[in-house]
């Protein structure tokens, strides 16, 4: 009887150890599956790592270079070209630090070839594209190419939407080492959407080619244009106008004095591989002389891409002057690659402050107006109004050295006052460097 109450008993506790187990393993499974479906709900707190875009290193400084459009737009050929290539590298602009030697709209064929591939227009390029890029090359230049994110590029030719890809490879396959891409004919495409695809499009090439957004500001690409390209327009087209802008009908061509006026809000968003890009330059182009000065100057504060826009064959002594003054292309090339700050506008006189590296600064005074002004600089009195424009910059205590980087001579220091008569709009740009 005991013997068999104990095997019972031993019986039970087999069984109710088994339900122990069987409970255990459910529970278990509960809770995975609990877990499981926690996750998948999206309620717990789930890691995901989001790639941004690969940041490339193609424009550590602002791109420098030459484009078609400002003097010939869509009346270009291989002869024609071929001497702005040659006069390129015999003015100097070569020699002091542009490189690229860019086509604008204008150099395709109306129509894409059997394969959907573009075709260089057989009359400007008789020789093909591939030719002419070689040309390019072979003076140590980079080559670049315009299109369009929309159906047709602004001037009616084949644009490269749903051809990304294809384009990208045509383009690699050129040796094309720059692409300026537009935004005409986009109807409803999404900016930043439309610019990603082209951008992965030329990075699949594996080719480095430097990516410049023209989509005119309209989708603040300041914000999102990081890691998609190198350089992005900030606002509508530039015209050789200092302060009047023009109008052509259904839009409107911008003066280069509305163009800054748009540019110190958004001056944080520049940096090293993602330049604001204020437009092309106009100098050589008809503006005078103080004019092109105080334009090319401005854009070397903002640290703006230097895309030379003039005929190279005839530039005028002024000209030859301005565009290739090292001095001012070091202020826009300086490695930090910060804008300038608006820190004071009185009287039509603007004083512009951009760091520089080891604590040197560039300064500007640009007089906006109609008449001479008179500039009278105690340096301490700017402190309060750099502070102010949140840029800490201490000339109380500190002394500089002056350096006119258009007189080329060293100018007193800032522990003197600063006088000058300043023409209108003209500009006087100085280089500080600690004592
Ligand atoms: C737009 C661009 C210009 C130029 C033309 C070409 O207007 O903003 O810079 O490329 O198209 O058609």
């Amino acid at each position: 009887m005991c013997i068999i109450s104990q095997t019972i008993n031993l019986e039970m506790n087999k069984l109710y150890s088994s339900i122990q187990s069987y409970l255990l393993i459910a529970l278990l499974f509960a809770v995975h599956t609990a877990v499981a479906q926690i996750n998948t709900n999206g309620i717990a707190p789930v890691k995901i790592e989001k790639a941004g875009p690969a940041v490339s290193n193609l424009a550590p400084t602002p791109p420098m270079g030459w484009n078609s459009w400002n003097t010939f737009q869509t009346n270009i050929n291989e002869t024609l070209l071929k001497e702005m290539v040659d006069a390129y590298v015999s003015s100097g602009m070569k020699d002091a630090g542009y490189h690229y030697f860019v086509l604008d709209d204008g150099w395709m064929s109306m129509e894409r070839d059997a394969n959907g591939n573009l075709v260089a227009d057989p009359k400007k390029f008789p020789n093909g594209m591939k030719a002419f890029a070689d040309y390019v090359h072979s003076k140590g230049l980079k080559f670049g190419i315009y299109n369009c994110a929309g159906t047709q590029t602004c001037g009616g030719y084949p644009g490269s939407r749903g051809h990304e890809y294809q384009d990208a490879l045509l383009y690699a396959s050129w040796g094309v080492d720059y692409l300026k891409y537009d935004w005409c004919n986009t109807d409803s495409l999404n900016a930043r959407e439309a610019y990603i695809t082209m951008s992965s499009a030329l990075k699949a090439t594996k080719r480095p080619i430097v990516f410049s957004l023209c989509e005119w500001g309209n989708h603040q690409p300041w914000l999102w244009a990081g890691g998609v390209g190198e350089l992005y327009r900030t606002t509508g087209d530039i015209t050789a106008s200092f302060d009047h802008d023009k109008h052509m009908g259904t839009w409107t061509a911008l003066s280069v004095m509305n163009i800054l006026g748009k540019q110190d809000k958004i001056r944080r968003y520049n940096g090293p591989n993602h330049w604001n890009d204020p437009d092309m330059l106009e100098v050589g182009n008809g503006m005078s002389v103080n004019e092109d000065k105080s334009h090319f100057s401005m854009w070397c504060m903002l640290s703006a891409p230097l895309i030379a826009g003039n005929d190279l064959r005839k530039m005028n002594e002024a000209t030859k002057n301005i565009l290739p003054n090292r001095e001012a292309i070091a202020i826009d090339q300086d490695p930090l690659g910060v804008a300038a700050y608006r820190v004071s506008v009185k009287d039509s006189i603007e004083i512009w402050v951009k760091p520089l590296k080891d604590q040197e600064l560039a300064v500007c005074f640009l007089n906006t107006g109609s008449q001479t002004q008179s500039l009278d600089v105690k340096w301490p009195e700017l402190d309060a109004a750099c502070k102010a424009a949140g840029l800490e910059t201490k000339f109380t205590g500190t002394d500089y050295i002056l350096h006119d980087i258009w007189s080329k001579k060293t100018t007193g220091n800032s522990k003197s006052m600063l006088t000058r008569q300043l023409a209108s709009h003209d500009v006087l740009m100085l280089k500080l460097t600690r004592k």
